[in-house]
């Protein structure tokens, strides 16, 4: 298994592998709560409850999707601690997509000011990216991400082959969040499709991820750029209701529109960018829900983003492949870049 050790204020490893076989995961004398969706629990469930020894185990399943990233299921989960008698020496997995990650880690946090938790990602998307970093959150009042904390995982157990399952439009959404680093690394992702993701690829992506969170754990700066596509991406998922990395996808595509006004790149640079941007043919899949999305939509969801200061946000644009700067614009000149 390849490891990575995340030096966050609290400090932490990340285990990739394409296997779990004979990993032992030691709770010596400690309850867990495994909690995972109505989709992986028949898939994974009983195999990762078999790598926790020395501990009483439970289990919890959610609904599956964004639409149970919410208060309801934040306090179901929190109503099991309570029934099991959780304590502050006690821990949680997530076993799951970023959903699952997501709250797990805001459960985490809240309960008893904070017990440990344990990330087993199952989607490319959350393997690359929301297992690691420590952003918690749910859903509220129907934006994203609005109630949430900083809060790191205690370890992170990568398994590469929990992806074969994985369907062709969730492997897209985290083929979104990959092509992200793409251009934020300036990685050649050229021979990668979706059959080929192996341990080498998440491995260095999370390294990426790692240095900026190490650099910048609360998000006041540099994390930023993490956000490539994101504003955006997130008026387009409010508004379709389509998978998070297809969104960012989208979003990024605008955000080269946009970095070529803004800087004047080059039709070169712009072809090179668009050409990335494209090379799985997602957008073009997803074009007719895409062009639902007046651009009207999309600015009055962008007015809302939690990344927006008064009149003004942070956009995270590009010079370049590999070459990512964030720019304080104001609100009026996106809507009009847009
Ligand atoms: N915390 C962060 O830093 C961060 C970063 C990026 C995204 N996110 C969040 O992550 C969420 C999206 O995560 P996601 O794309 O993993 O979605 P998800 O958790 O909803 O999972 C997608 C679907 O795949 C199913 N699934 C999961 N693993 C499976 C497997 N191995 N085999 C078969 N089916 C499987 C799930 O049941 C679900 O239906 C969003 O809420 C987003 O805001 C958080």
């Amino acid at each position: 298994m390849l490891r990575l050790n995340v030096k966050t204020q609290n400090k932490y490893d990340v285990y990739i592998g394409c296997d779990f076989d004979g990993l032992k995961i030691d709770l010596l004398g400690k309850k867990a709560l495994i909690v995972t969706d109505t989709n992986v629990a028949p898939l994974y469930l009983q195999k990762v409850q078999g790598l926790f020894f020395g501990c009483f185990v439970s289990t919890k399943i959610i609904g599956a999707g964004e639409s149970f990233k919410n208060f309801q299921t934040y306090t179901d989960i929190l109503k099991s601690l309570c029934d099991l008698n959780f304590t502050k020496n006690d821990a949680i997995v997530a076993l799951g997509g970023g959903v699952v990650g997501d709250i797990c880690g805001f459960v985490a946090s809240t309960y008893m000011r904070g017990i440990c938790y344990y990330q087993m990602p199952t989607t490319l998307l959350s393997m690359v990216d929301s297992s690691v970093g420590g952003k918690t959150a749910i859903d509220f009042c129907g934006v994203k991400n609005l109630v949430g904390t900083f809060y790191q995982p205690t370890a992170v157990y990568i398994n590469v082959s929990f992806l074969k399952t994985l369907d062709k439009l969730q492997l897209s959404s985290g083929i979104g969040e990959v092509v992200k680093y793409a251009f934020l690394m300036g990685n050649d992702i050229s021979n990668l499709t979706l059959d080929n993701i192996d341990e080498n690829l998440i491995y260095s992506l999370v390294n990426y991820k790692r240095q900026i969170v190490e650099c910048d754990e609360h998000d006041n700066g540099l994390r930023h750029l993490l956000n490539l596509g994101h504003t955006i991406g997130h008026a387009y998922e409010a508004i379709l209701n389509l998978p998070h990395g297809v969104c960012v996808l989208k979003g990024i595509d605008h955000v080269i529109d946009i970095s070529q006004k803004f800087y004047g790149l080059s039709d070169l640079t712009v072809s090179k960018m668009k050409n990335l941007v494209n090379s799985f043919g997602i957008l073009n899949q997803f074009n007719h829900h895409f062009l639902k999305a007046s651009k009207t939509d999309l600015f009055d969801k962008i007015k809302v983003d939690k990344k927006a200061q008064g009149d003004k946000i942070d956009m995270v644009l590009l010079c370049d492949i590999g070459n990512a700067k964030i720019e304080k614009i104001t609100l009026k000149s996106l809507g009009e870049l847009l």
